[in-house]
């Protein structure tokens, strides 16, 4: 029959419908990047303007009209103006009747206007449906097209089928559209973009208050004490022997407050006997950041490894050296070399070495394009298990590092104890946990609640 012969020839070219026809209020520089994304992804865009005649250069197979115009002849709207010229869309309202208004405006601070910039714009012209999208996005990415990092498109509208036909759009360009809901959503994705690394601040404060309390700490314990009972200035210290204290200390704190955590998670699933009730907000909070904390924390290792490799260069350094071996000549003795030392030694370092190889391992992985070719197994045991070893590594350092002070009353000046002691204390309870969790017992028993068994409370 006639109607199967139509459906067997779908490519015939005189069948072909024309691409649908968008249209784009707004010349500025995010106008013209949405219209050429448009325009590859094989849409027609027409665009509106208040001077059609004299609007700068657009991107070439568009079309210019005055905003009555260019508004009559789609049924979806990309308002790319400023929210303070909104009003003017007011005078179009007949035009825009029953049209898609899609809302990409951002504003230049937090609660500036009383209502959303879409709200306000739906409440111009109530007789359109107003979406919110694409506002996350500058024009250089739409421009560039999706990257990792701009994959996503939140909208959000009153309209279910106006933000499927966005979301249609914003599909065909490439990127993930992740549907917020209703208008009421529009503020807090006009705040996106206003946020300035939101998932580091927590991180970021933890690190400088951990290295603004340890700083004063051991500038007391060091400088200030040998000034007030040696009377000497050693306060050049501050400069390289301090921040190689400090820096190293944060970040070990830091890499156990990454897998402290998982561990007290483990332990109220094993209390609560299921794995199917919420973990507290907090707790929540920090898992989620564990990966900047972990990346600060790679950042302060660094720093110390930097610090160590200048040791040897540094002249108070070699002043030392030379005076001890000037003293050995003037006294005519000499050092005998001590095996046990040079054990310690070396094994503190390659501790260090070996925990510095495994801590860039584990931040090369928490990279989103290395992570994405990772299986979750994969990913798991890195993370998992070769992070608990790092956590190891750097703590059996600090601890070979320690080795002859823990017992001597000279480390524990006015009455402290070393800030390397304090810096022990989380990673050491960490990996108490961590073995406590791995007996065969308690593993087993959290195994089967990780897979869905609930224990039931005699009543
Ligand atoms: C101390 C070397 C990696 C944590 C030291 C010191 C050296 C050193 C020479 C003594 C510094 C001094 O006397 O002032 C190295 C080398 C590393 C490395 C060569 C790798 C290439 C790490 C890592 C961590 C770490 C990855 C942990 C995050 C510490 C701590 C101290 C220390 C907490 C004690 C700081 C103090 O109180 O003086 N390390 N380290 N180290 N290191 Fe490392």
């Amino acid at each position: 029959n006639t109607s199967e012969s139509v459906l067997l020839h779908p490519l015939d070219t005189a069948a072909a419908p024309e691409p649908e026809l968008l249209c784009i209020f707004g010349t500025g520089d995010l106008g013209r990047s949405l219209g050429q994304r448009l325009l590859q992804s094989g849409y027609r865009v027409v665009y509106g303007s208040r001077r059609p005649t004299s609007c700068g250069p657009l991107p070439q197979g568009t079309q210019v009209m005055s905003h009555a115009a260019a508004a009559q002849s789609a049924s979806v709207v990309f308002v790319c103006v400023h929210r303070e010229n909104y009003e003017f869309l007011e005078t179009l309202a007949p035009q825009l009747r029953g049209k898609v208004l899609v809302d990409v405006s951002n504003n230049l601070k937090k609660n500036l206007y009383p209502e959303a910039n879409a709200e306000y714009l739906q409440r111009l012209i109530p007789g359109a449906q107003v979406v919110k999208a694409f506002n996350t996005l500058s024009a250089w990415a739409l421009q560039n097209g999706p990257s990792d990092a701009n994959r996503q498109v939140f909208l959000c509208g009153n309209s279910a089928e106006a933000n499927q036909a966005v979301a249609k759009t914003a599909t065909k360009l490439g990127f993930t559209v992740l549907d917020r809901g209703s208008l009421s959503a529009a503020r807090e994705l006009e705040d996106f973009p206003l946020q300035l690394f939101p998932e580091w601040r927590l991180p970021l404060r933890v690190a400088v208050g951990l290295i603004a309390a340890l700083f004063f700490y051991v500038l007391i314990r060091d400088v200030i004490y040998a000034k007030v009972e040696l009377g000497k200035d050693i306060s050049f210290r501050i400069m390289v022997s301090l921040a190689n204290k400090v820096f190293p200390i944060v970040s070990l704190i830091m890499l156990s407050l990454c897998y402290l955590p998982g561990v007290i998670a483990a332990f109220l699933q094993l209390y609560r006997g299921t794995k199917y009730k919420r973990f507290p907000d907090w707790l929540d909070r920090w898992m989620l950041c564990r990966k900047q904390l972990g990346l600060v924390a790679l950042g302060l290792a660094f720093l110390h490894v930097l610090y160590t490799l200048i040791i040897p260069i540094r002249y108070y350094v070699k002043f030392r050296i030379a005076a001890s071996t000037v003293l050995q000549m003037k006294e005519n003795q000499t050092k005998e070399f001590n095996t046990v030392w040079a054990w310690q030694g070396d094994s503190f370092y390659s501790t260090g070495i070996l925990g510095f190889g495994m801590f860039l391992l584990l931040g090369i992985t928490s990279l989103p394009s290395v992570t994405n070719a990772l299986s979750w197994r994969e990913f798991n045991f890195i993370q998992s298990k070769l992070g608990y070893l790092t956590v190891f590594l750097c703590t059996f350092h600090t601890y070979l590092y320690g080795w002859n002070k823990f017992l001597r009353p000279s480390s524990y000046k006015w009455n402290t104890p070393p800030a390397f002691m304090l810096s022990l204390v989380l990673p050491t309870v960490v990996m108490v946990l961590k073995l406590l969790l791995l007996l065969p017992c308690v593993d087993r028993r959290l195994t089967r609640i990780r897979q869905g068994w609930e224990r039931t409370d005699p009543k």
